[in-house]
């Protein structure tokens, strides 16, 4: 357990040894704790587009810049692919990649839990190499903040409990002289990265309702399916046959540029019809800083850029009652036909 899914990321990163120079791939589509904590180490961030269908880290993608790098002589470290509003990526593809080019490869399932792939609900440990966990109130199970990183590396496991608290070590085998009982030393200086008891308290409680959670978000997924994959001005997200959708995000497309209405003004006008939307995300490598220090521009991600222009993600949590599903559908449409 860590204080939040940064702090995750963060010692994921320093327990697997990100350096200078280390190239740290990741999708454009996602938070940017999921990009920055290869900045944190002094390495060097770059991206590979998102499938269309899933909006996770496309693998086909992945191997030609794979290819790209080799051609340069140059390793990639690590691949922080995302699990993007509780899909799971094509983790076979990613790991057959893996076994061909060697990287590192985490799961950032900050939007998955209780998602399952290939019938397999714990499938995040079994295919990367550490998994980085978020408890944030918008999350499935909140602890107010919080998180937790997920490995079968036991080396990875304790390098990450030592730089959770300070980079203090009381193990013996690592200890340089022993002055007794009391006698810690430091090797590399850490963080504190510690959650509190009480905080795990009440993630304890919350986990008794992450069932009954998910079973709520996928009817009300099912919902807005049923509403929006009758009408052609949507795009509603898609599930690879693989994956069971753990919905922390419901992703509604919409193509603005054939219709009336910039996104800007339709959120607006949701809004005030008390519709409170999100989009998920502003591209990663257009955020000034990626622009500014590592060179990435418009067009690089073009299937991100396009998924972002058109995202909306639109009310989803399990207080929704079947009255207020009624209601978002019917003005989310509304608001579309208002337009004609
Ligand atoms: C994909 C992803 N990665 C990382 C994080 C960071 O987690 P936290 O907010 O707990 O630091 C989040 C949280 O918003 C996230 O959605």
């Amino acid at each position: 357990m860590v204080s939040n899914g940064t702090a995750g990321l963060h010692l994921i990163a320093l327990g697997l040894g990100w350096k200078k120079d280390d190239v740290v791939i990741t999708s454009p589509i996602t938070f940017l704790a999921s990009a920055n904590c290869a900045v944190y180490v002094g390495a060097t961030p770059d991206f590979v587009d998102i499938d269309e269908s899933s909006y996770t880290l496309d693998p086909n993608e992945l191997e030609w810049k794979l290819k790209q790098y080799s051609t340069q002589n140059r390793k990639v470290k690590a691949v922080v692919a995302v699990d993007y509003a509780g899909h799971p990526c094509d983790w076979s593809a990613l790991k057959t990649l893996q076994e061909k080019y060697g990287f590192q490869l985490v799961n950032d399932y900050c939007h998955s839990l209780g998602a399952e792939y290939k019938n397999e609900i714990q499938y995040a440990p079994k295919y990367a190499d550490a998994v980085n966990l978020s408890f944030h109130p918008v999350k499935h199970i909140t602890t107010g903040e919080g998180g937790a990183v997920l490995t079968n590396n036991e080396t990875l496991d304790k390098k990450i409990k030592i730089m959770r608290t300070h980079g203090m070590t009381k193990d013996e085998s690592d200890l340089e002289k022993n002055d007794g009982p009391w006698y810690y030393e430091m090797h590399e200086p850490g963080f504190n990265y510690r959650i509190t008891d009480f905080q795990c308290a009440l993630g304890i409680s919350q986990l008794k309702k992450l069932e009954k959670n998910i079973e709520r978000r996928r009817q009300i997924a099912e919902y807005y399916n049923n509403v929006f994959r009758k009408d052609g001005r949507f795009i509603i997200p898609q599930v690879s046959g693989s994956a069971k959708h753990a919905y922390h995000l419901y992703s509604l497309q919409i193509n603005f540029n054939e219709i009336k209405i910039s996104k800007k003004e339709y959120f607006l006008k949701l809004k005030e019809r008390n519709i409170n939307c999100q989009v998920h995300y502003v591209p990663v490598h257009l955020q000034p800083f990626y622009r500014k220090n590592f060179g990435f521009n418009v067009h690089d991600f073009p299937i991100a850029e396009k998924f972002y222009e058109r995202e909306l993600s639109i009310p989803m949590y399990p207080d929704l009652t079947d009255d207020d599903l009624n209601y978002i559908s019917n003005t989310i449409i509304e608001t579309l036909d208002k337009l004609k």
